[in-house]
């Protein structure tokens, strides 16, 4: 009787895994918001990029490949590029959106420091 009542909890915490990493990913954007005066790409591609792009990049979620999302540790873009493509966003040939602009949500200095981290994340490769 007793290790039926431990072991159901345990298998049902490891269900919430998922769950949990979301929310601290969640999480992780509002502490940032808290911090505003350094600005770190991390961060701010976490709360702002990660949904598509995922945390490390690789965009391996279902939704990111629905939407073709780009693998930016494989990405060759420019510095320029990679402004470009935060600020204005994407269209696809049909004018449909497929990455949204943030040139009006994100500041220069958020914008800078996601350059650098879009670009650190290719060395992990
Ligand atoms: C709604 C989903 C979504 C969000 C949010 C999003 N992206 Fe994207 N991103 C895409 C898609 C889709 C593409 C591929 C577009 C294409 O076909 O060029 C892309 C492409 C890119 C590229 C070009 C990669 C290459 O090799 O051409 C960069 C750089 C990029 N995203 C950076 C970012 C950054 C930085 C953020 C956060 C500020 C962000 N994205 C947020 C969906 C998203």
């Amino acid at each position: 009787m007793h290790s039926n009542m431990m072991s159901s909890p345990v298998r049902s915490w490891r269900n919430r895994g998922q769950l949990l990493f979301f929310s601290g990913l969640l999480f992780a954007g509002w502490s940032s918001l808290a911090e505003a005066d350094t600005v770190d790409g991390k961060a701010v591609f976490k709360k702002n990029c990660a949904p598509c792009h995922g945390v490390d990049g690789r965009a391996r979620t279902p939704a990111a490949r629905k939407l073709k999302v780009k693998d930016l540790t494989e990405s060759k873009t420019t510095d320029a590029e990679i402004e470009k493509q935060i600020v204005e966003g994407k269209k696809d040939d049909h004018g449909v959106q497929k990455m949204p602009e943030f040139g009006d949500k994100l500041s220069k200095d958020e914008i800078g420091a996601l350059i650098g981290f879009v670009k650190s994340l290719r060395k992990t490769n």
